[in-house]
């Protein structure tokens, strides 16, 4: 089994276990280092105690013994060596002479013997004092009680027996020592150790446990806390005393706790709004009138409300999501414009089509699309397509023109009636009273004055409004319009001459312009009438003539002034000019501007006018050089 599975298991253990294994290691080792140093130190202690008590009973036999030795007084030696030996832990004591022969003995069997053992021989020559352990064995060299000793650790200490201090040496004292008591004070020291030891490892691992426990208890109370935050529980608070590290990561957990329930609280009241905004957007698109489809930039339906679905007859549930390009394939036009928008950013406003819907028929749509932005301000964030059902709208704009029509045709009826009826009226009078003053001179005077004028009025009458009818389109011929006003001129000499108006000509070289000649003659006549009707004598008519650059596209156009001094036209009656039968003559048939309008128009061009009451009136036709179908309005003088 490799290291591996213990890291493993290890890894696996809650911090608590790890702190106390690791404070109940560390304290196992100190328990048990000061156990052994203190047990070798103790021992050595005890030992060197007996190693003295020792040395100082074989010194004392040595000393005592000097005199003895020199005198051969063996009874005294005996004495001595017997009150050794009642010494405790002295197993045996002897003195030997040089030869190794002993002198005395403990046990009274071995004097007289000669020991040949190399602990006798290392003790006999040694000069000094020497201590030799051994564990006793049974030996027929050792003495009968020596032998009640074997298997014992013992010391043999031997200590010269010297004549005088530093001098020969005679004999040499030996003891033997038992070490079983040292030994046993050594086991009884390291035992009460052991025990001290045990007991502060029991201790040191109790408090580790505690400490552990201390320790981790408030961790654990913050990862419980934390399982109650993260399974939502956002107002659960710890509560952890003191200032320390701890302390302060449950403050900082409470206070991140906190923050996360106002976070929280503040999301919810913005999902709320979010959702009630959502809510309100969709009450406004479900009840808005118009039709509103909106496409994201990947092609795909987002929102299509509820008048959509009235008006395409597409069921809005299922749209949502649909590509747009199958949804609304019925609906050539609305998918045209967004399939534009959205790959050319090309937008339309108030386009109208016509949708044919099988069950409901025709349908008029009026419709627009716009560019969205995208939710991070950008553009591109799809196409919103906006449509109305003009359907009724064009059936009243419909009504409305014909009412118009008809209100027009009854105008227009009155009008002929009324010019018609003033004329007829006095014909019928003068004929009524025909009967009766024929014989008269002088009502046959004022018949032909009156019935007679009457009659030619009815007669104009008649043609101008044949004429208005029966206006034909132009017959284009190169025309120099300057030759028209000339015409024009010549026929008005007599009645320019009658009002006493000043007449000018002002006319510039012109390209010659595809006209009908007669028409625009007849134009200039109608507008140079009435300016001679319009201005007092002695004022002035002017006309001018010079070509000038279009507005609206890059080509020319004829422009053709008549302007004069007369009474002016009122700023009401200005919209009315060109309207058939508008006139404030009491005379005029009010077709003069009317058919001059028809018939610019019919040339391609157009004719506006300004006037000031009091001041006069200029009317500017404008004519295009060339021929177009558009009207025509000008930008700038080119001559
Ligand atoms: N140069 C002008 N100065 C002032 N008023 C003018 C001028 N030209 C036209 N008007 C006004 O415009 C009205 C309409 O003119 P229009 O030529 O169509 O009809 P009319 O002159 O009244 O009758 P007629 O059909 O006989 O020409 C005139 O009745 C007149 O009030
Ligand atoms: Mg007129």
């Amino acid at each position: 089994m490799s290291i591996k599975l213990p890291i493993k298991l290890y890894k696996r253990l809650k911090f608590r276990a790890k702190f106390s294994i690791i404070i109940t290691f560390l304290v196992i080792l100190t328990v048990a280092s000061v156990v052994a140093v203190v047990s070798v130190f103790q021992r050595r202690a005890i030992l060197e105690e007996v190693r003295k008590k020792a040395f100082g009973l074989t010194s004392v036999l040595a000393h005592s013994s000097v005199q003895a030795v020199l005198t051969d007084d063996y009874l005294f030696l005996q004495e001595l060596i017997d009150s050794i030996t009642d010494k405790a832990d002295v197993v045996y004591a002897m003195i030997l002479d040089q030869t190794g022969r002993v002198i005395v003995h403990s046990d009274s069997q071995d004097r007289g013997k000669r020991y040949t053992d190399d602990r006798t021989a290392n003790a006999v020559k040694s000069p000094r004092p020497l201590l030799q352990s051994f564990r006793s064995l049974p030996s027929a060299s050792l003495s009968t009680d020596q032998n009640n000793h074997r298997g014992q650790r013992m010391w043999d200490l031997s200590v010269p027996v010297l004549m005088m201090p530093g001098l020969k040496k005679v004999a040499t004292a030996r003891i033997g020592f038992s070490l079983e008591s040292a030994y046993a004070e050594v086991a009884r020291t390291r035992n009460r150790i052991l025990l001290i030891g045990f007991t502060a490892a029991f201790l040191g691992i109790a408090f580790a446990w505690f400490l552990a426990r201390a320790v981790t208890q408030p961790l654990q109370l913050l990862v419980a806390a934390s399982r109650r935050i993260g399974a939502g529980e956002l107002t659960h608070r710890v509560h952890v005393d003191g200032q320390d590290e701890i302390g302060e990561l449950a403050s900082a957990f409470n206070r991140m706790s906190a923050e996360l329930q106002k976070r929280r609280e503040e999301l919810d009241r913005k999902i709320r709004e979010l959702a009630r905004l959502t809510n309100y957007n969709e009450s406004i698109l479900q009840s808005m009138n118009s039709g509103v489809i909106t496409v994201n930039p990947e092609g795909r339906i987002v929102a299509f409300n509820e008048s959509a679905e009235r008006i395409t007859g597409l069921p809005a549930h299922s749209a949502r999501g649909c590509l747009f390009k199958a949804y609304l394939a019925p609906y050539t036009p609305l998918n045209t414009a967004i399939e534009e928008a959205l790959s050319s950013g090309r937008i339309r406003t108030d386009n109208e089509t016509k949708l044919l819907r099988d069950e409901s028929g025709e349908h008029f749509l009026r419709f627009s699309t716009r560019l969205l932005n995208h939710t991070n301000g950008s553009g591109s964030g799809g196409v919103l397509l906006l449509f109305t059902d003009i359907t009724r709208l064009k059936h009243v704009e419909e009504e409305i023109r014909r009412a118009e029509k008809m209100a027009a045709l009854g105008a227009t009826a009155a009008s002929i009636a009324h010019e018609i009826k003033t004329p007829l009226t006095s014909v019928r009078t003068f004929t009524e009273l025909l009967p009766r003053k024929f014989a008269s001179p002088e009502f046959r005077t004022r018949f032909v004055n009156t019935v007679l004028p009457q009659v030619d009025r009815l007669s104009v009458f008649v043609d101008d409004l044949l004429d208005f009818g029966r206006i034909h389109k132009p017959r284009l011929r190169p025309t120099e319009v300057n030759a028209v006003v000339d015409e024009a001129f010549i026929l008005l000499h007599e009645a320019f001459r009658e009002h006493d108006v000043h007449v000018h000509q002002n006319l510039a070289s012109l390209p010659s312009i595809p006209a009908d000649s007669e028409q625009l003659g007849q134009v200039v006549l109608n507008i140079l009438r009435n300016a001679v009707e319009a201005t007092p004598r002695g004022g002035t008519i002017e006309v001018s003539t010079r070509i000038a650059a279009s507005e609206l596209e890059e080509s020319e156009v004829i422009q053709l002034i008549i302007s004069d001094t007369g009474c002016g036209i009122p700023q009401s009656n200005l919209n009315h000019l060109f309207e058939p039968f508008f006139s404030t003559k009491p005379k005029g048939s009010g077709l003069g501007l009317a058919i001059s309008y028809n018939i610019v128009r019919d040339h391609g061009g157009t004719i506006r006018v300004e006037s000031q009451e009091g001041e006069g009136t200029t009317f500017t036709i404008l004519l295009p050089v060339e021929q177009t179908d558009r009207p025509l309005s000008l930008v700038s003088d080119a001559c």
